[in-house]
């Protein structure tokens, strides 16, 4: 491809990367919703329209993991999460697209129909599930850490085998997280330019902590850090995210080889939406994701998006966002998660 082709995408860090998605991810503007709330301008960045299996934060990212991957000369891929993971969607589907065979870690119960995410991984024809029953670990991050190591565990069964396996962590690796989002900020930023405007604030779901890691990252690095990027917990208190994104965020200026300042207050995260825990409904996410859908015909997701957006309203009605005049809502992702059994009763109670 020349190098002028509008379709060349932007590199950061010598560090392979294959390209997996349609770039740009739609930008829209959200005229209704802001006129709801009284401004600012409300514009959303279309992650979930990233052009492969519905979509999500997971393809940029997985660039990077799949590159690193075939450069190794896998095999097969590993991978865990949740049982409605979108990561693990994102991943096999991905994977099928170069021909590697993906297997992988749920968390949770098998359940005796597989609905939203789980049913989408069977369509996609994963290769294997194993499951780590959660009945037995006392917290979220026991179970996590088991799943991941059960992950662990089948790559060296499969090295065994003569197979190469190579595995991805939930949310991906950070560093790949990192440059990934910081891409999409400097996409952003070409977008908004080209209608004579700039983005004041980006707003997102924070999970792992990788794509806010990368958002902030790429205010640093093109926009001289004057753009804010506010997090919105899906499930980890504040201090454990801003201590992860200070660390993930020095990794990649190391990597990077530069030696940039990053300033307390571009780590931004707020707690107060995630409710009574990771994935479990709120009533504010609930009337956020009808008010998007009624008043725009956007749907968002239950689990990130949804809580995100119940932050970004609040946020605003606080006054937070005085004095902005454009604010990007990233659209990360997870609708299929709307579809699972668990999810569907929020939205329409019996
Ligand atoms: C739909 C969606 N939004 C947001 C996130 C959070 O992204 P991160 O883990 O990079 O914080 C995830 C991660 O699982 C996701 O699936």
């Amino acid at each position: 491809m020349g190098e002028n082709s509008p379709r060349r995408t932007m590199q950061l860090g010598k560090i392979p990367r294959i390209r997996l998605g349609e770039y740009p991810t739609p930008l829209a503007e959200l005229p209704n919703l802001s006129r709801v709330l009284g401004g600012p301008r409300l514009f959303i960045k279309r992650e979930d329209l990233v052009g492969i299996a519905l979509g999500g934060n997971k393809v940029r990212k997985l660039e990077y993991a799949l590159a690193e991957a075939l450069a190794q000369r896998a095999t097969v891929l590993i991978t865990s999460g949740a049982v409605q993971s979108n990561h693990v969607r994102l991943t096999i589907a991905c994977a099928n697209r170069l021909g590697l065979r993906t297997v992988v870690v749920l968390r949770g119960e098998k359940p005796s129909l597989p609905t939203g995410n789980l049913l989408l991984d069977h369509i996609l024809g994963v290769a294997e599930v194993h499951w780590v029953d959660p009945k037995g670990y006392a917290t979220r991050e026991e179970l996590v850490r088991a799943t991941e190591a059960r992950a662990q565990e089948l790559a060296e069964e499969l090295r065994r085998r003569g197979e190469v396996p190579y595995v991805i962590p939930n949310g991906c690796k950070p560093l790949h997280s990192a440059l990934a989002y910081a891409g999409c900020v400097l996409e952003l930023l070409e977008q908004m330019r080209a209608q004579n405007l700039a983005p004041d604030a980006i707003v997102t779901a924070c999970g792992t902590a990788g794509t806010q890691t990368g958002l902030i990252l790429g205010s640093l690095l093109f926009a001289q850090g004057q753009i804010r990027v506010v997090g919105i917990s899906v499930s980890a208190k504040a201090e454990v995210l801003r201590e992860r994104l200070r660390r993930n965020l020095e990794e990649a200026l190391r990597f990077l080889g530069l030696d940039l300042p990053v300033p307390e207050t571009a780590i931004e995260v707020h707690d107060g939406y995630v409710g009574p825990g990771y994935a479990l409904p709120t009533p504010e996410m609930k009337r956020a994701v009808e008010l998007l859908a009624r008043t725009e015909g956007i749907l968002l997701d239950p689990v990130y998006t949804g809580k995100a957006m119940a932050g970004l309203l609040d946020l605003v009605r606080q006054g937070a966002f005085r004095g902005a005049e454009n604010v990007v809502f990233l659209h990360t992702g997870g609708v299929p998660a709307l579809f699972a059994d668990t999810q569907a009763p929020t939205f329409y109670p019996a």
